[in-house]
């Protein structure tokens, strides 16, 4: 205990410094002391932040090859593609806490990491394909633009060159609504259908209500959050519905009324049951998703394998010498 005792001085000290750090807006960097709470919740939240990009492709690549048109497969492809470099991203900048991406991909598969509960639902029509760019990006903007500000440097670099790609994914979603809202009947009633189906599932996305959030308030204190769930789901409520307005499109929440004191839309109540059991494995698509991904992964084996091989056939003669 005695021998103790000087490191726990210490570490007090350095806590200290770390809280004044962040206080004083400055930025985190991987070298740099930080608590191991602060270590880790980061690594839960931005490894869970990777596999929602990299489970995200799954609804949306459900529609590639069934595209309406050569131009819509084109900007299809490249979105998918986009959210792949943004998964890779992120693991990188989650590895410069410490951890390696294989044990992240392993803690995914095993279903011991959770990903966005929103990527649990099926792509049922094209309709989908432009409101999950509409509802979805556009959500995940609204959360994304709040960490570039975060405390820790890796997350924010990498959350500001991913929001300007989420933001063409965001006008790319929106088009597609705008052209099917002004189509034929049936179009129309496509995109209506889509928005029914998503609007509540995008709400939940943003995160359980303040009140069940139990990691927030230390996120926020640690400026990783800047903002709550709620906040951010009103931010998001009041930028869509003008948009849908705009579009002639009915968002599906009978008690959606505008409150001219406060400024803001307010929303009627959020199924929060259905949320928590999306995020506990029994959503629509929770277990198709995952193994869909474990038979990516078993199938890419040979091509880490050959990576592998390749890497090392290429070492430098001092580094296979040193052996
Ligand atoms: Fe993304
Ligand atoms: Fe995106």
């Amino acid at each position: 205990m005695q021998q103790d005792a000087p490191k726990a001085v210490d570490d007090a000290a350095l806590n200290a410094r770390f809280e004044a750090r962040i206080e004083a807006g400055e930025t985190i960097e991987p070298k740099d002391w930080m608590p191991e709470r602060y270590r880790t919740q980061l690594i839960r939240m931005m490894s869970q932040h990777a596999h929602s990009e990299i489970v995200g492709m799954l609804p949306e690549g459900n529609w590639i090859t069934r595209a309406p048109s050569l131009k819509r497969k084109m900007s299809l492809i490249a979105k998918v593609q986009d959210e792949a470099g943004h998964g890779l991203y992120i693991y990188c900048g989650t590895e410069t806490l410490g951890v390696d991406r294989a044990e992240l991909v392993d803690q995914l598969l095993t279903g011991k990491a959770k990903y966005s509960s929103i990527f649990n639902y099926p792509t049922l029509s094209w309709a989908d394909m432009g409101v999950i760019g509409w509802f979805v990006d556009g959500a995940a903007i609204v959360n994304q633009t709040v960490l570039a500000k975060a405390s820790y440097g890796p997350y924010a670099r990498a959350m500001i060159r991913i929001c300007k790609e989420e933001n063409f994914h965001k006008k790319q979603g929106y088009e597609i609504m705008a052209t099917l809202a002004n189509g034929t009947p049936a179009q129309k009633a496509m995109a209506q259908d889509a928005v029914n189906r998503w609007w509540w599932p995008s709400l939940m996305m943003l995160g359980p209500s303040d009140a069940n959030s139990p990691n927030t308030a230390e996120l926020i204190k640690w400026r990783v959050k800047r903002k709550t769930n709620d906040e951010l789901r009103q931010r998001f409520i009041d930028l869509t519905v003008p948009q849908a307005q705009a579009v002639d499109l009915t968002l599906p929440d009978p008690d959606l009324k505008y409150n001219e004191e406060t400024g803001h839309w307010e929303h009627g109540p959020i199924d929060w049951d259905e949320f928590w059991a999306v995020v506990k494995g029994n959503g629509p698509c929770n277990r198709e998703r995952l193994q869909a991904r474990r038979d990516a992964h078993e199938k890419g084996a040979w091509v880490r394998e050959a990576a592998a091989a390749y890497a090392a056939k290429h070492q430098p003669a001092s580094a296979s010498n040193a052996a």
